[in-house]
């Protein structure tokens, strides 16, 4: 099945507040010429390998091009994100038409919770599990509320480095049961819970440089990896397991605190099958 990945151009896009340690000193900072060059050359080379759906942007909510936070999505069922910064809250009623016009199930948690979606709320790629994010953006307590209307197993992961405020900016699971991820993100315990379900040998973790870069905000469809940078080092890693990497610069998006999978929501997300016990 050819994936299907939501995006929002950046008609309005620009630094306009601060709510996280990358949008600092960057208000008003952008070039939306160049914002507008990178995202559809980002557009493009995931158009070649999987079908772009857009979202019509907004004027007055400039984050709106960073889909990931519209929600979580599985199967057809959308979870609408709460954004914890009024200066995202504009977007959710945007969002939620957007999915229900779509044919999509709109399901809500209740008003005094954050959750900001897939920006935070990541699906395994090999185990029936959904990693969730916590510490900054989402709560914690929204982990038995999606176990209970997704049946669904979830392992919360709490983020300590506010330059690493949601999942997807330093955790990646790809294709095949692989991590791509940045561990000192995470505190201890979620290290642990990390090293105990994914095998070493499936876990990549980054360098300082690479995670600065957002390499784990990457876009993962099949063997492709989409990325606005990695090192050498990091590149032959992924190639050797049989990923192909494509670098497509996203500078733009890093002022606001985001990158190439900040900028992406996967439509076509399936329930993973449970992993069958071996008799
Ligand atoms: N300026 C946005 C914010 O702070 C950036 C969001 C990036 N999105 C992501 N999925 N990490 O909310």
């Amino acid at each position: 099945m050819t994936d299907r990945l939501l995006m929002c151009a950046p008609d309005y896009f620009e630094v306009a507040y601060v709510i996280n340690p990358w949008m600092e000193g960057n208000v008003a900072r952008g070039n939306s010429n160049a914002a507008m060059r990178q995202w559809n050359a980002l557009a493009r080379l995931i158009g070649k390998v999987a079908q772009v759906e857009r979202v019509a942007a907004v004027p007055g909510v400039p984050d709106m091009v960073f889909t990931a936070n519209a929600g979580l999505v599985l199967e057809n069922r959308f979870v609408l994100s709460r954004f914890r910064h009024a200066e995202r809250q504009g977007e959710e009623p945007h969002f939620a038409k957007w999915f229900a016009d779509q044919g999509f199930e709109v399901l809500t948690l209740p008003p005094d919770m954050a959750f900001e979606g897939a920006g935070d709320a990541l699906l395994d790629r090999q185990a029936p599990l959904l990693w969730l994010g916590h510490g900054h953006r989402s709560d914690a307590a929204c982990a038995p509320l999606l176990a209970n209307r997704l049946d669904m197993e979830i392992q919360p992961l709490k983020l300590v480095d506010q330059r690493f405020y949601h999942l997807d900016t330093c955790f990646c699971p790809l294709e095949g049961g692989y991590l791509l991820y940045y561990p000192v993100a995470f505190d201890i315990a979620s290290q642990a819970s990390i090293a105990a379900r994914v095998p070493a040998e499936y876990r990549i973790p980054v360098a300082d440089a690479d995670a600065f870069d957002f390499a784990c905000n990457a876009v993962n469809c099949g063997r492709n990896i989409f990325l606005n940078r990695a090192s050498d080092a990091l590149t032959g890693e992924l190639r050797s397991r049989g990923f192909a990497v494509r670098q497509t610069p996203l500078t733009e998006f890093m002022k606001a605190g985001g990158s190439a999978k900040c900028l992406t929501l996967k439509l076509t997300e399936a329930q993973p099958l449970p992993v069958k016990a071996v008799a």
